[in-house]
């Protein structure tokens, strides 16, 4: 039986480690050094170091579990446990000198996760979690927002930049909560955005197009935190998912149901 407590002061701090990496190379980085992946989808050197550093530590910290990490530098599977990491959530910001972003890890067994770590770097914030554990920013507790409805929220997104299938809807939706709610922010960091559901400081947060890592360390801030989240249908979050919704409880309700009437049609 592991001890998700300390697993967790374990991968905090690997995470502490890994930006300090990250900051240090945000002082001097040039943007040339730039590579491109795919449509708007950017990575560096820094990623792919900052990966390296989070993959080694972890590795010998639970040197059973397996590895799903967004750059790719470890192929291996494990039968009950797998990190699941992105190392730097936020590239794009990261590549033009902005905040915020971050270091984003869960652990997962048999695909749930157990613990997460979300450490935005800039503003020296750790977002921990682990399963009936609660979550924290800091070393202090988080609770959801208390918001009753859209109409007091403040909601976060990610605009589509490289998957444009459901655009048209997308942008009809966001009309609507332009219109209903008190106003949107994108940060460009959804493992960010999830975490800021789970401090308060979003009532919510949704969108399509993302990857298990962007979210794994963020959807168990949320619910430790006490808010819902699931996929557009209202289906629970598998984090193999791509799209999600993530809210407080009291809004998540109306929420979901104005995401999957304007996404589902
Ligand atoms: C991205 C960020 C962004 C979201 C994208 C992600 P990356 O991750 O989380 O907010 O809109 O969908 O891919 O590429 O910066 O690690
Ligand atoms: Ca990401
Ligand atoms: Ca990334």
């Amino acid at each position: 039986m592991l001890n998700l407590r300390d697993i967790t002061i374990e991968i905090v701090k690997t995470a502490q480690e890994t930006g300090a990496f990250i900051l240090k190379e945000s002082e001097k980085f040039d943007l040339s050094r730039t590579e491109t992946k795919g449509l708007n989808d950017f990575v560096s050197y820094v990623d792919k170091g900052a990966e390296k550093m989070i993959v080694e530590r972890l590795g010998h910290l639970l040197p059973e579990a397996g590895f799903k990490t967004e750059e790719g530098t470890i192929e291996k599977s494990g039968i009950r446990y797998c990190w699941v990491v992105d190392p730097l959530d936020g590239t794009t910001n990261f590549l033009h000198g902005l905040h915020p972003h971050a270091i984003s890890i869960a652990l997962m067994e048999y695909n749930e996760a157990i613990a997460g770590v979300v450490y935005e770097v800039g503003g020296n914030e750790i977002f921990t979690a682990w399963k009936d554990g609660g979550a924290w920013l800091n070393g202090k507790p988080i609770h959801v927002s208390k918001a009753t409805n859209l109409a007091s929220s403040l909601v976060a997104t990610g605009f589509p930049y490289s998957d444009f299938t459901q655009l048209d809807e997308y942008m009809k939706l966001l009309t609507h909560l332009c219109k209903h709610s008190q106003g949107i922010r994108r940060l460009g960091s959804a493992a960010i955005d999830l975490a800021y559901v789970a401090c308060g400081r979003f009532e919510v947060f949704y969108e399509y197009g993302l990857h298990p890592w962007d979210v794994a360390a963020g959807i168990l801030l949320v619910r430790e935190a006490g808010g819902s989240v699931s996929d557009f249908s209202g289906n629970e979050k598998n984090v193999e998912g791509e799209e999600i919704v993530a809210a407080n409880s009291l809004v998540f309700r109306e929420v979901l149901e104005i995401v999957s009437k304007f996404m589902k049609n």
